[in-house]
């Protein structure tokens, strides 16, 4: 096991990564007073995992009342949210009943989100079960649900007292979702860590066997660039907007194909291609660093062509992202791999010449 810290001061916690943490009630009971935790997670994870964490809590005398929500991305809603706080209250927990989080991104978020509000803050543990969660949701403390008009639009920065990456529940993750995950691993070497970028090239056909060192590591090396970026800029006023590469563009994707539709991963690839393409309009890449880029996606087995939208959609969809300033839409480009800016410089028609270059 390895383990890496959120250096945040009187927020700081560990990520621990490594393989069978479930059964790891010493990783756990540090952080876990009461004698009752919630634990949130879904109809896919429950039958999966949730009884061995069960097994975990009960030796440590602790129950754990269990929350199972719908599976799917479409489920991230105040509907969702309402069904936490109606078991929260019928449950009579209080504000120091810890709140764990056990599944994917959106179990991850949610649980977070309602763990931030229910009576305006209850301790949170995030255990994440995809490889998407355990490299970037699950650390940082961002939380929320979508709205029809917008992802993740509704939200709060909280962070967890703790994150359990667990390996070994990525064995039972489906190929698609594994490679979903890999768009966000590829992120980091692209935005600032160059020397994983070539390690990744070197290595996707391991990480897509499921090799457990190179998923380890693989995992360990995102969470440390999360884990700096993090630290060095919680609440997104500076270089936290760079980990957003291709997400203006994918979140675009994800609400106008309608949620679950393309995996956010998925969504987050194809939105890099058209970064990437951008930035090479721009000046910023030049044609063979679009090609190494390209290829990476291709060989992860992710898409690299976006889905056909009326360019007006995208942008319409884009103007609700989270980086817009005065109006205008703010983008994370790639200055050659392994830097990234976010810049206002390209007009909406250059932005619309790179989305239609790289649609199908
Ligand atoms: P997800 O949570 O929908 O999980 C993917 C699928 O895998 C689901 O069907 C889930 O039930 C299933 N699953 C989970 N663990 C499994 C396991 N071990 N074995 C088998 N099946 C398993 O999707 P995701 O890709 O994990 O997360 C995507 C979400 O994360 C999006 O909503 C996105 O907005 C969010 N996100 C948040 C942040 C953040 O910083 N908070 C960062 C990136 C993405
Ligand atoms: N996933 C982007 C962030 O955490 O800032």
């Amino acid at each position: 096991m390895q383990t890496l810290k959120v250096s945040l001061a009187e927020r700081s916690y560990p990520i621990h990564i490594g393989t069978d943490l479930l059964s790891r009630g010493d990783l756990l009971q540090p952080h876990l007073k009461h004698k009752k935790v919630v634990v949130v997670t879904n109809t896919t994870v429950a039958p999966l995992y949730l009884e061995r964490l069960q097994n975990t809590l009960k030796l440590l005398g602790i129950s754990a009342l269990p929350v199972v929500l719908a599976d799917g991305e479409r489920y991230k809603t105040w509907e969702t949210l309402n069904q936490i706080f109606d078991a929260l209250l019928g449950a009579h927990c209080e504000r120091s009943t810890p709140l764990i989080a056990l599944g994917g991104g959106v179990i991850g978020d949610m649980g977070g989100f309602a763990a931030a509000c229910y009576q305006r803050g209850m301790p949170f543990i995030q255990i994440p079960t995809t490889l998407l969660a355990q490299v970037d949701s699950s650390v940082g403390g961002k939380t929320a649900i979508n709205h029809p008009l917008g992802k993740n639009m509704i939200g709060a920065f909280y962070q967890p007292q703790l994150v359990l990456a667990d390996i070994s529940t990525l064995g039972s993750l489906p190929d698609r979702e594994l490679r979903a995950g890999l768009a966000e691993v590829i992120k980091y070497g692209l935005i600032r860590d160059i020397e994983f970028f070539v390690w990744l090239e070197a290595n996707m056909q391991l990480l897509l066997a499921r090799d457990s060192q190179a998923l380890a590591y693989a995992v360990h090396r995102s969470c440390a660039n999360k884990a700096e970026v993090v630290a060095a800029d919680e609440r997104e006023t500076g270089e936290r907007a760079l980990l957003n590469l291709g997400h203006t563009f994918g979140h675009a994707i994800e609400t106008g194909m309608g949620y679950g539709t393309w995996l956010h991963g998925e969504a987050v690839a194809a939105g890099t291609l058209i970064a990437t393409e951008l930035s090479r309009r721009l000046g910023l890449l030049t044609v063979d660093e679009v090609s190494r880029v390209k290829n990476l996606f291709l060989g992860a087995g992710l898409p690299v062509r976006a889905p056909e939208m009326d360019a007006e959609r995208y942008l319409d969809l884009m103007r609700h992202d989270k980086k817009v300033q005065d109006g205008k839409l703010r983008l994370v480009l790639l200055k050659g791999i392994g830097e990234a800016l976010v810049s206002d410089a390209a007009t909406e028609s250059e932005i619309v010449v790179a989305i239609k270059a790289c649609c199908t």
